[in-house]
């Protein structure tokens, strides 16, 4: 959702905001624009649409200066029009505001702010904002305790201010000062040599630095050419730490990739690799974490646990309950954040709480993780980006180290997701009654995983030619049992996110209580098969939708037994070790849903609606 991205420093600051804005585009949104203090003055431009659209606009004008904020934004309050577009500048003029959250009460702002004389022009929460800052600016004296009237101000109307917020903020007084704040929302400091970033995310530093300051809620930085000074709302001193960003610039760049999703499906065997990576035991019959912060006797204890997440992730934790049930003999309960934080749902005292996110910055996620931590509960998180309010604040976890994931349809993240759940459920299993023969069987199974992937990924033309033959129908089914079923739904979430088809995942067999009305020659069934107890089951299904001159698409491992003719199309994976084959069963239909999408002309990376990281409720 929206991105921030400010900078002060020596460059000419046009292109570092446009090629930070780039960067952020994968976050989502439908609006951008960008303010450059000139000295004629704030340069505003704002524009509806992409931000080559933004380039092209501002190519033209001169906007020198080395100052300047800019944003994308995702619509909240007011339509998608330029004048809602940020940057907003306050009717007195003094003040440029870039915002990314919700404000809550922005209507009592409005109207106390309308009362002493300040005007609006758009139908946004941010311009109350910035017209509050220019309100408190006005009535501050010069400087006090070496903080200029501008950090006071902002600092001062951001007490008043109830919701979520990232800002970046200039003032025309202020041609050496920026200032930055955050509550809810994430924000960053890059910090240069001799310059300095502000963004919502590493994607849009990273090609200038790899020093980072992730700001907590309620700080505000103040950052001038020389240095910068953190404080929070209420209290000065606070110390700020600087850190090391892991991803370099190649990893969020396409490379020879048409779209950022197919290279991130091809990402897979490295990322799959990367999330194993020093996690296994000397003697290779378990898994082992550093920082879950418990210890072996007090996972011990542990008698349920619950996952959380939204999306993708949600999916991720689906498949985790199965793992974990399965090869660790733990109850597992799977909650959509969004209703888990406000459930107020009786958890058993001995329950351990997981979250899983790719950004670590999910707004229900991140609910979801402190509603937990309200009552009591240790709360971990696995999760794919270092240094995210989620990872910060989760009681311990697991880092996915997948890489930057720009795609807005989660593809390596989820994959990597699955991987750490099968570990879990490994490391878990461990603990309690798998042997040492069961674990070194599937230490054996995990690690072959990324050359399975490779062998799926060999068969990228052949799904695309199945792509190409589907493209046109309107609606889809993705049908699948047991640990399928997640992967199911997984299938008909990335179909619809990209290609906007309809696209409904079900347990396999739940298919005659409804869905099955749906089925004729005009919507296909995506179907998943595996070896083991349930197979026939589900050549019974596909049996039944045949009957009913229905398409079908089968995913099905090797050595599973299908009857020639069944299906009118097969994938085929690799035949290995059941923890693992929810990995890769995934394969198969992201590349599917990808081909698709092309086929029918869409925007991939960048689908409509779609944020990558959904920092509002
Ligand atoms: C958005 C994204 C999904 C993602 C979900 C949860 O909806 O488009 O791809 O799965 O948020 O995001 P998280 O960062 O918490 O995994």
């Amino acid at each position: 959702m929206c991105g921030i991205v400010g900078y002060i420093g020596k460059q000419t600051v046009k292109p570092v905001l446009l090629e930070g804005l780039k960067r952020l585009e994968y976050r989502g949104y439908d609006s951008a624009g960008i303010a450059v203090f000139t000295e004629e003055g704030f340069k505003v431009t704002k524009t509806t649409g992409r931000v080559a659209g933004l380039t092209r606009l501002t190519a033209r004008e001169p906007m020198k200066g080395t100052l300047g904020i800019s944003h994308t934004r995702w619509a909240t309050h007011g339509g998608v029009t330029e004048a809602n577009a940020h940057p907003h500048v306050s009717s007195d003029g003094k003040i440029a505001l870039v915002h990314n959250g919700v404000i809550e009460n922005y209507n009592d702002m409005k109207r106390f702010l309308k009362e002493k004389g300040y005007t609006f022009s758009s139908e946004t929460d941010t311009e109350a904002l910035s017209n509050l800052v220019a309100y408190h600016y006005a009535k501050e004296p010069p400087a006090t305790n070496g903080k200029s009237r501008l950090f006071i101000a902002v600092r001062k109307a951001l007490r008043h201010v109830e919701g979520t917020y990232g800002v970046a903020v200039m003032c025309t007084d202020y041609p050496d000062e920026l200032i930055g704040a955050r509550k809810g929302s994430p924000l960053i400091v890059g910090v240069g040599q001799g310059e300095y970033l502000l963004a919502s995310d590493v994607s849009a530093i990273v090609t200038h630095t790899s020093n980072v300051v992730y700001l907590k809620d309620d700080e505000v930085v103040s950052i001038k050419r020389d240095g910068f000074q953190v404080v929070t709302t209420n209290e000065d001193g606070v110390e700020a730490k600087i850190d090391k960003i892991s991803w370099n610039v190649e990893d969020a760049e396409l490379g020879d990739f048409p779209h950022f999703m197919l290279k991130e499906i091809f990402d897979q065997p490295a990322s799959l690799e990367n999330a194993m990576r020093g996690r296994f035991s000397d003697d290779g019959s378990t898994a082992k974490f550093g920082g879950l912060n418990m210890t072996p006797r007090e996972l011990r204890q542990i008698d349920r646990i619950l996952f959380t997440a939204c999306g993708t992730a949600w999916h991720a934790c689906l498949v985790a309950e199965y793992l974990i049930e399965r090869f660790a003999r733990i109850p597992v309960e799977v909650e959509y954040a969004s209703e888990f934080r406000y459930r107020n749902a009786p958890l058993d005292k001995n329950t351990l709480v997981f979250v899983i996110t790719q950004s670590g910055e999910t707004i229900d996620t991140l609910g979801a993780l402190r509603e937990a931590q309200r009552k009591g509960y240790k709360a971990l998180a696995i999760t794919n980006v270092v240094g995210s309010t989620i990872a910060r604040e989760s009681d311990g976890g697991i880092y996915q180290h997948a890489g930057p994931e720009i795609g807005v349809a989660s593809t390596k993240a989820f994959t990597s997701q699955i991987m750490i759940a099968a570990m879990l459920a490994l490391y878990l299993g461990r603990l309690r009654d798998m042997s040492f023969a069961d674990g070194v069987v599937m230490v054996q199974a995990l690690k072959s995983v990324p050359d399975y992937v490779r062998k799926i990924l060999d068969q990228a033309d052949r799904i695309h030619a199945i792509a190409k033959r589907y493209a046109h129908h309107a609606d889809f089914l993705f049908l699948g049992r047991q640990a399928m079923f997640p992967i199911a739904l997984e299938g008909a979430l990335k179909l619809k996110e990209i290609s906007y088809i309809h696209a409904e995942g079900y347990p396999a067999a739940e298919m005659k209580h409804g869905p099955i009305a749906l089925i004729s020659e005009e919507c296909p069934s995506v179907f998943f098969a595996m070896s083991g107890e349930n197979w026939q089951k589900v050549v019974s299904n596909i049996q039944e939708v045949k009957a009913r001159k229905g398409k079908v698409i089968l995913v099905h491992s090797e050595e599973c037994p299908i009857p020639e003719d069944l299906a009118d199309e097969t994938i085929v994976i690799p035949e290995a070790h059941e923890s693992i084959m929810p990995v890769l069963a995934t394969i198969p239909v992201q590349l599917l849903s990808y081909y698709i999408a092309v086929e029918r002309g869409c925007d991939v990376d960048k689908p409509r609606n779609l944020a990558k990281s959904v920092t509002v409720e």
